[in-house]
């Protein structure tokens, strides 16, 4: 399924989890510089743009459109490899946890920087498979991931399409916004089904991987066998989980 369609398909809940983490969002807008006109790709709801600034989206999904908050930036129906746009239309072009939805990442990424001067991207890593063993989640319930991760361009290929450098982006144990990884320090919230309905991973692995992660996990908490894997975490209070900002 395409992932225009496929959040067409899930979008529907999505603000019940996802909001803007206001300590990453602070790191996105240090990035942006003094950009005044900003492209936002991939916007969703419109979490992460920056209320200072002239703001432009675009979203394909036309039920992440629908949920934008009355107020916030207009937004265009258009996706990332075409962005209708002429060059250099603006200062900055911003994508926020959106590029490993795109058909073709790296012709999105060259559109970014057509249109703009400045180009911003929140993503992950993909080929670092340091963060995966980290991670309780994808390594004791949910190896999957690494599937799905498969055919996705290493991260300094992203970069490269841009000409960006990267930087790594700790996430906090409290982080507002409930993406994958979110909850890395708060093990009960991936047992809440509007957590997960807000994360596309669980509709991509299918529901029997889903429902045996839940199983497994609730097991693990009740008998006290997650505290015990897992007693280091209670001290960290930043983690770095493969999460990157590629900034041109
Ligand atoms: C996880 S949401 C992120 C939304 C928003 N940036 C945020 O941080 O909340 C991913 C978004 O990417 C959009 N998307 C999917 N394919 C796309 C494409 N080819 N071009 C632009 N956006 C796309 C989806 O419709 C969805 O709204």
């Amino acid at each position: 399924m395409a992932s225009t369609q496929l959040y067409d398909t899930i979008g529907a809940t999505y603000t019940a989890t996802r909001r803007t983490e206001p300590r990453i969002a602070a790191r996105v807008w240090a990035a942006l510089g003094a950009a005044r006109t900003v492209l936002n790709v991939g916007a969703g709801t419109g979490s992460y743009e920056p209320a200072d600034r002239d703001v432009i989206s675009v979203e394909p999904s036309a039920l992440m459109r629908a949920q934008r908050p009355a107020g916030v930036a207009p937004c265009l129906a258009a996706s990332a490899e075409s962005l209708p746009f002429k060059d250099q239309s603006f200062d900055a072009a911003m994508a926020f946890s959106t590029v490993h939805h795109w058909q073709d990442p790296i012709a999105g990424l060259r559109e970014m920087r057509r249109v703009a001067r400045r180009v911003v991207v929140f993503t992950f890593d993909g080929s670092d498979t340091a963060w995966r063993r980290r991670f309780w989640l994808t390594r004791d319930y949910l190896p999957e991931v690494a599937d799905l991760l498969v055919d996705w361009p290493p991260l300094t290929e992203l970069a490269r399409a841009v000409g960006a450098r990267i930087e790594p982006v700790p996430i906090p144990w409290d982080c507002a916004d409930g993406f994958f990884e979110a909850y890395w320090r708060r093990p009960e919230a991936y047992l809440r089904e509007d957590v997960r309905r807000g994360v596309s991973i669980w509709a991509k692995v299918g529901p029997d991987a889903e429902h045996r992660v839940v199983r497994r996990l609730r097991d693990d908490l009740e008998s006290g066998r997650w505290a015990e894997r897992n007693r280091d975490l209670v001290d960290i209070d930043a983690a770095e989980l493969g999460l990157r900002l590629l900034i041109a």
